[in-house]
């Protein structure tokens, strides 16, 4: 079973979630388009589910600021952790606030709210998504910038049951006290009514005496097609201008099997 009272996929229940994500989400490509968009905007930018500051921390680097909002603790905290390691300039250019994208009020609005990597589809019914959608609009200046990625579920993987076996999905890695740690990846579960696909990530834990773990991460994911996702913009407040299928902004293309859909919208 999923915890459904965890509903932000297991970030704020699950320690080792937390504590092997930057380890398996080390070569993502969509940092500099976000960089890149922070810097036409000339921010303050507002993310929402920032994590480890993975996306934070580069745009503090090139100097913008960036407003993070999460509700996992342990994300915080290993964010904080990273910041000790930067310089003052960069470090002053960070804002984390513990908060729910479900609905928040920061009482300010920014040219820029992102809601990278996935994030968005946590959200698995629409009352969620259109209130986290509403609070978007509510922080964004007119004619400010919204970006909303989601993975797209292709036909061709909808429909593959191959899925349903364990796959290799990133490369082995070593913890500082020696764990070596190879994660592998399955759909468990699809519901195409509610559009929600139940996946577990897999983590294979070698410990330094010889000792092996399996630990689970098992959780829910919302599907998005391209105009319920731009209807859904379009009832929060939202006109999408364009929508790519990955970071090198090629047009989105539904067929496009490990793409991504990834939503620029204006208020
Ligand atoms: C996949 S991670 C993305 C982190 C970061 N944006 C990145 O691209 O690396 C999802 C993050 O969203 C946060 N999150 C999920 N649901 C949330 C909610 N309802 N409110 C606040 N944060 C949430 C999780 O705690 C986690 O840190």
């Amino acid at each position: 079973m999923i915890n459904r009272k965890d509903f932000t996929g297991g970030y704020v229940d699950l320690p080792f979630v937390c504590e092997y994500y930057d380890h398996i989400f080390s070569d993502l490509e969509d940092i500099q388009f976000y960089i890149d968009l922070a810097s036409r905007s000339g921010g303050p930018v507002l993310e929402l589910g920032s994590g480890t500051g993975r996306i934070m921390i580069p745009i503090a680097r090139a100097g913008i600021k960036i407003t993070g909002i999460d509700l996992s603790d342990r994300m915080i905290s290993i964010l904080r952790n990273k910041l000790k390691a930067e310089p003052d300039g960069t470090v002053s250019k960070v804002e984390i606030l513990k908060n729910d994208i479900r609905g928040f009020d920061l009482g300010k609005s920014y040219p820029l709210v992102i809601v990278p990597f996935s994030t968005f589809q946590y959200l698995l019914e629409v009352p969620d998504q259109l209130s986290c959608l509403e609070s978007c609009v509510k922080h964004l200046d007119d004619g400010g910038t919204f970006v909303l990625s989601v993975f797209n579920e292709s036909i061709s993987r909808l429909s593959d049951t191959s899925l349903y076996k364990e796959f290799d999905i990133t490369p082995e890695f070593d913890m500082p006290d020696g764990r070596r740690v190879f994660r592998r990846f399955r759909y468990v579960e699809k519901d195409y009514t509610r559009q929600v696909e139940i996946k577990e990530s897999v983590f294979y834990i070698t410990h330094p005496d010889g000792r092996s773990e399996r630990l689970v991460h098992k959780f829910g994911m919302r599907y998005f097609f391209q105009y319920e996702l731009i209807h859904l913009c379009a009832r929060a407040g939202l006109n999408v201008k364009t929508v790519y299928s990955d970071y090198n902004y090629k047009p989105f293309d539904a067929a496009f099997r490990e793409g991504r859909m990834i939503i620029i919208a204006e208020k």
